[in-house]
């Protein structure tokens, strides 16, 4: 654990107290440097060859399947954002009349529309599972009322990995067991958790994991990766673009226009996949986190979190038990006595970035805070108190 933290690895200023990779993680300085190198290569095209719009993308995609422990890097497509991921999965279901889509309360929207759409579609029904009203044993019962939501009428339960305002994880090993007995479909956003919390594909088996890029994987804005399972292998893309089809690779026979899809999720890269820009980034950060392990980032998460979260229960507010939330990620409720615009206020005045999701100031750490960052935190809340 000794390797954390590595605030030298990145450019946050002096006195900038960053909690907040949930929002967006900040590039590390090697990555900024592959970026501005990469953006650069734009000015001299005759340096690309056509092997430039495959092979980088095909390690992307390899270092992505060892971060969440695919099968292998065929099930993995190039996505621009959760939404369109979100959007090829709801394209590729086929429900009945009053078939049930579980969701959980409050998630997040780019997990929610497409959802919508299906249901006015097949008149399915959409059942939102909300977190209980009470804080006490929340996350137990939260995963007991979504396990007990999951009947023969579950066609798919598409949620996150954790909540993306307050941490609770929800307990997919259980989920999937229960998913499985129904024959309902198991979709995840992992988009708050890949990168900082171990991921299984091969432990948790969900039939698609849809993952931004921007927060937990470290990378840049607009490019996201996605795992879709044998379920999807014959699935119908968003989009029908040139590079997805087999033999795009013969650049002078592109017009001999071909019937066949690349195996696996091929089909489903986004256009431009190859992303000349982007791609070399998030290749560095995936290799870098694969580095540093979500075991390990975790860890250091939680050691230098665990005292600021006990002075703020101290103080009354309210944080998710230890043993159903992430440690990356947190909410924090605010006790009675605390005012919300001072606290603001405080974080303002103290450089504290933060978010404020729901009822929930949403902390996120990574390997660049410290316990001293936290302290910061603390002396916001202790100021907001009013007597
Ligand atoms: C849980 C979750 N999913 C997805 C996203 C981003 O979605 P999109 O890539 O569609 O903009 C966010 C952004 O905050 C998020 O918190």
């Amino acid at each position: 654990m000794n390797q954390f933290p590595q605030k030298e690895k990145f450019n946050l200023e002096q006195g900038i107290t960053y909690l907040n990779t949930a929002f967006s993680a900040p590039l590390s300085k090697k990555a900024e440097e592959i970026g501005i190198a990469a953006l650069k290569e734009k000015s001299r095209p005759y340096n690309s060859t056509g092997a430039d719009f495959f092979e980088p993308t095909e390690k992307l995609k390899s270092l992505f399947s060892e971060l969440i422990d695919a099968p292998n890097p065929e099930h993995i497509a190039i996505i621009p954002s959760v939404s369109y991921g979100i959007s090829i999965v709801a394209k590729n279901v086929c429900l009945k009349e009053g078939d049930e889509i579980i969701i959980v309360g409050e998630q997040f929207p780019s997990n929610f529309y497409a959802w919508k759409r299906v249901a006015n579609k097949y008149k399915a029904i959409i059942k939102t599972v909300s977190a209980p009203n009470t804080e006490e044993n929340r996350g137990q019962k939260w995963n007991q009322n979504i396990l007990a939501a999951i009947t023969e009428k579950t066609a798919v339960i598409t949620i996150p990995n954790i909540h993306w305002a307050d941490g609770t994880i929800f307990n997919l090993k259980e989920i999937r067991e229960k998913a499985t007995a129904n024959n309902a479909l198991l979709i995840i956003d992992g988009t708050q958790s890949i990168g900082a919390l171990p991921f299984s594909v091969n432990e948790i088996k969900p039939d698609a994991v849809i993952c931004a890029g921007y927060k937990w994987l470290m990378g840049p804005y607009s490019l996201g990766l996605a795992y879709f399972g044998e379920h999807f292998n014959n699935g119908i893309p968003l989009e029908e673009n040139w590079i997805n089809r087999k033999n795009s690779e013969d650049f002078s026979g592109l017009v001999n226009y071909e019937d066949e899809y690349k195996e696996g999720a091929y089909r489903f890269n986004m256009g431009e996949m190859s992303n000349f820009n982007l791609v070399p980034i998030l290749t560095q950060t995936i290799g870098q986190l694969i580095e540093w392990t979500p075991k390990n980032i975790q860890n250091y998460c939680n050691e230098i979190t665990q005292d600021a979260i006990e002075e703020l229960r101290m103080m009354h507010c309210y944080i998710e038990e230890d043993k159903y939330r992430a440690k990356h990620l947190f909410g924090i409720k605010l006790a009675d006595n605390m005012d919300i615009n001072r606290l603001q206020e405080e974080f303002k005045a103290n450089n504290v970035y933060v978010s404020i999701r729901g009822e929930y100031i949403r902390v996120s750490t990574h390997v660049f805070n410290t316990k001293e960052d936290l302290q910061v935190l603390v002396n916001c809340f202790r100021l907001s108190v009013s007597f």
